[in-house]
């Protein structure tokens, strides 16, 4: 068979096995695995981890912010950063803005992101106005376009959902078969402890942490819980912070229910004590995303999490402001209150290393382990599988060669996102991505982005078996 690239002589690694094979590629796809394959173009990966792409399904990109604030990464750059870090798929969010048509915002996206992306690319939707015209017309139909998954808040002034809106979107969700993603913290609790410190003159950056501990997480996953059992509805509880909440969902899913579960960088490698900055100042504003950063007991309950199966995907929650800048985390109003501090960190570049490292590197997880919660889980969650998530004959040839030894120290000025800083400035780490493969196209080599503007695809998405009801 006539290939058009071969990658020669690394290990293979699903989520499934690790095994010693060449990669046959022709076109867009993997064709063959196999010994001694023979081609046109080949790559030396003798040394090297072939794995899948790193899928990213959750990530913000030019996602409107508030007044005056504008985010980081516009589609190029956040998805270069994205092929720079090991990833070939990412899912941002088309964001709907109160008071708007569902659909008119996600053409809007799609406009914003048509030509730019370097990695393929697919939207959730956020639901913020639950109108019946939206539920009862646009989200079925976007639905039906391959939009099969989308957002719900339970915080944020602009998009919290009573709990009779979330009801009523779940029960659309389970009719139509959507996957619903939650935001868990609890709005009212956060606007009384928001109140209590800003009374009390605590209004230092490190004060967002203490205004939405774990038990406001905790509580809101609880309810969340709650409400997509009476509806009988899957629901993905997304960037879960510590042991509270991860406790719930655990909880959950002993019982039976369809509860999934996503954790991310942040909630392994920084404290809340990251958020005091070296004197209380406003460098804390780097660190400040939420739900916040916990302390060390909680790192270690992820960890058990990541461990025994309660999280299905690791995700980076990229929401990049630049710091050193009023349209970021410098609020353009000059209000210092940590309420008035966009939330979001950027990480789209660096999650897969420091999972890597502080995972398989240092023993906490497999290798198997690490694909599935990169990749491989986030495509048949999300309605991209069999096309992608994996190393076998006929999917897409999104492939990164890792080198599992090389060591490097994360730097801002290594880095391709538009943010101005890393939260993981001088952090360590063993194994490092080298090259990223995007349908058998090289996009990203030693560092340097190499694939072409636009070469990223929009994909619509399949219905995924994971947003089944238990009762069907
Ligand atoms: O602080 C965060 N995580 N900002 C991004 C938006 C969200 O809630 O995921
Ligand atoms: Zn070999
Ligand atoms: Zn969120
Ligand atoms: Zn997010």
């Amino acid at each position: 068979m006539e290939l058009d690239l071969a990658i020669r002589g690394g290990t293979v690694v699903t989520a499934s096995d690790t095994f010693h094979c060449d990669v046959g590629i022709r076109g867009e796809r993997i064709v063959v695995l196999g010994e001694n394959l023979r081609a046109q173009r080949e790559i030396d990966a003798s040394g090297l981890l072939v794995l899948p792409g790193g899928i990213d399904s959750h990530v913000h990109i030019a996602q409107p912010s508030g007044p005056g604030v504008v985010m980081a990464d516009d589609f190029a750059s956040a998805t270069a950063s994205a092929a720079a870090g090991g990833n070939t798929t990412v899912l941002p969010f088309a964001l709907q803005q109160r008071g708007t048509s569902l659909r008119a915002c996600v053409e809007d996206y799609r406009r914003k992101a048509d030509g730019e992306c370097y990695v393929d690319t697919a939207f959730h939707l956020i639901v913020s106005d639950p109108t019946p015209e939206v539920l009862g017309q646009e989200l079925p139909a976007l639905l039906k376009d391959g939009y099969t998954s989308f957002k719900v808040f339970m915080t944020y002034d602009d998009l919290v959902l009573k709990d009779r809106e979330l009801l009523d979107v779940f029960e659309v969700a389970r009719r139509e078969r959507a996957l619903v993603m939650v935001h868990a913290e609890g709005y009212d609790a956060i606007r009384y402890m928001t109140e209590r410190l800003e009374r009390e003159g605590r209004t230092a950056p490190y004060y967002h942490a203490v205004s939405r501990p774990e038990i406001v997480e905790r509580e809101a996953t609880h309810r969340a819980i709650s409400h997509a059992e009476l509806v009988d509805v899957p629901i993905m509880i997304v960037h879960v912070s510590g042991r509270e909440a991860m406790e719930q969902i655990r909880w959950a899913q002993s019982r039976g229910l369809k509860v999934y579960a996503e954790t991310c960088p942040q909630y392994i490698t920084l404290t809340a004590e990251d958020l005091q900055g070296p004197d209380m100042d406003m460098s804390g504003a780097k660190y400040v995303c939420s739900p916040p950063p916990r302390d060390e007991e909680s790192q270690a309950a992820i960890w058990e999490g990541l461990r025994t199966g309660v999280f299905q995907t690791f995700s980076s929650d990229h929401c990049p402001f630049r710091y050193d800048s009023p349209a970021g985390k410098l609020h353009p109003n000059g209000k210092t209150s940590f309420r008035w501090v966009p939330n979001g960190i950027p990480g789209v570049e660096t999650r897969l290393p420091i999972l890597f490292s502080e995972g398989v590197s240092k023993g906490r997880i497999s290798l198997n382990r690490f694909v599935e919660l990169t990749a491989t889980n986030h495509a048949k969650i999300y309605g991209l599988y069999p096309r992608k998530g994996s190393i076998g004959i006929g999917f897409d040839a999104d492939i990164v060669l890792w080198d599992p030894n090389r060591r490097e120290v994360i730097r801002q000025e290594i880095l391709h996102h538009g943010a101005d800083y890393t939260p993981w400035e001088g952090f360590e780490v063993t194994g490092w991505p080298v090259t990223t493969l995007l349908r058998g196209q090289i996009v990203a080599d030693g560092g340097r982005i190499v694939g072409a503007k636009g070469a990223g695809r929009i994909l619509a998405r399949n219905v995924s078996a994971y947003a089944a009801s238990i009762g069907t």
